[in-house]
């Protein structure tokens, strides 16, 4: 019995690289997979058939798999693409929410289009997949079935930690791990998780980068070889995440890069000065602020 057998999942931009790996796995591992890609250029441009290349890999190695074209951003044709899920086997289980686009360059060299491209492509498309998934498992819940849900967004160490001349990216991404957050809120009462993953990969995506290497696609890689820029490492956090095992982890960010798996710490409380109740004077605010917040200064003897 497969980790994922008799489930339905849909993959998001999973004509190429790290989406297609995701694909390859859950199917391995026995779901049915809705393979979702516009087909664009690696800056968000044009559109084609690239979802079919997956499905027939899918196929060859015996698994089940169709192809859906749809624009994950489009709240309509999102909405197609869940429907499709359900209309061809029934349901929805997973829903891995990975299409990505780039457009770099340092914010002076940015223009406004460069911006919102990319933010629609990462946030809008990851929220409008998610928005027709909770629809589904909503309308599934009320009519009282008790049943298991995923949602596995993608998002980066540039939206984590930063990473100059990506302030579009890095900021979609960020916006992808807080939705991450209220999700995994709004929907775990239904028996849904939902999770981010901060892959990694030699793909088309950091192929725009200065000296990156070539691309891989994850079936390039022999099954019983070991590669480090394989699209496809983080593929089996992400079918983990998928499955029953997993029902006990939600609003959690994990990166997978290279050989390791690194549970994200999320913001936290850290030191905090407190105004007893009188408002804060801008002028010595500072003082406090460095002696008791960031330590950059000696407090002094206070007793
Ligand atoms: N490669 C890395 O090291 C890395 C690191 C962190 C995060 N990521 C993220 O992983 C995801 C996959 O990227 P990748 O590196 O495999 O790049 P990729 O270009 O190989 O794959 C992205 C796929 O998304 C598809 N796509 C783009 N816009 C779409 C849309 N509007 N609707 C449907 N499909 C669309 C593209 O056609 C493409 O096939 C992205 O979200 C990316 O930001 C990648």
């Amino acid at each position: 019995m497969g980790l994922l057998e008799g489930k339905v999942a849909v993959v998001t931009g999973a004509g190429h690289g790290i989406g297609r790996g995701h694909a390859l796995e859950l199917a391995k591992h026995g779901a049915k997979v809705v393979v979702n890609d516009l087909g664009t250029s690696v800056d968000g441009e044009g559109s084609s058939r690239d979802a079919d290349l997956t499905v027939k890999l899918i196929e060859a190695r015996g698994g089940t798999a169709v192809a859906n074209y749809e624009d994950v951003a489009d709240h309509e044709g999102a909405g197609r693409m869940i429907a499709q899920a359900v209309d061809t086997w029934g349901r929805l289980d997973i829903l891995v929410n990975n299409a990505g686009i780039v457009r770099d360059g340092a914010i002076w060299n940015m223009s406004p289009e460069d911006f919102d491209a990319v933010m629609r492509v990462h946030v809008r498309g990851t929220w409008c997949p998610s928005h027709w998934a909770a629809k589904h498992w909503r309308e599934r819940h009320k009519r009282g079935e008790t049943f298991t849900g995923r949602i596995i967004n993608t998002t980066s160490g540039a939206g984590l930690v930063g990473n100059f001349g990506q302030s579009n990216y890095a900021t979609a991404k960020a916006a992808i791990a807080g939705l991450t957050l209220t999700l995994s809120l709004e929907l775990y009462k239904m028996g849904v998780t939902v999770n981010a993953v901060g892959p990694a990969g030699a793909t088309r995506i950091t192929a725009t980068m200065p000296g990156a290497p070539p691309v891989i696609e994850p079936d390039e890689v022999p099954e019983d070889e070991w590669n480090p820029m394989d699209p496809a490492v983080s593929s089996p956090l992400v079918a983990w995440l998928a499955s029953d095992q997993a029902q006990h982890v939600t609003g959690q960010v994990i990166r997978a890069v290279g050989e390791n798996i690194i549970w994200m710490r999320g913001w936290t409380d850290g030191p905090s000065i407190n105004n007893g109740g009188k408002r804060w004077d801008a002028t010595t605010l500072g003082t406090l602020l460095n002696t008791d917040v960031f330590g950059t200064r000696a407090p002094g003897l206070r007793y």
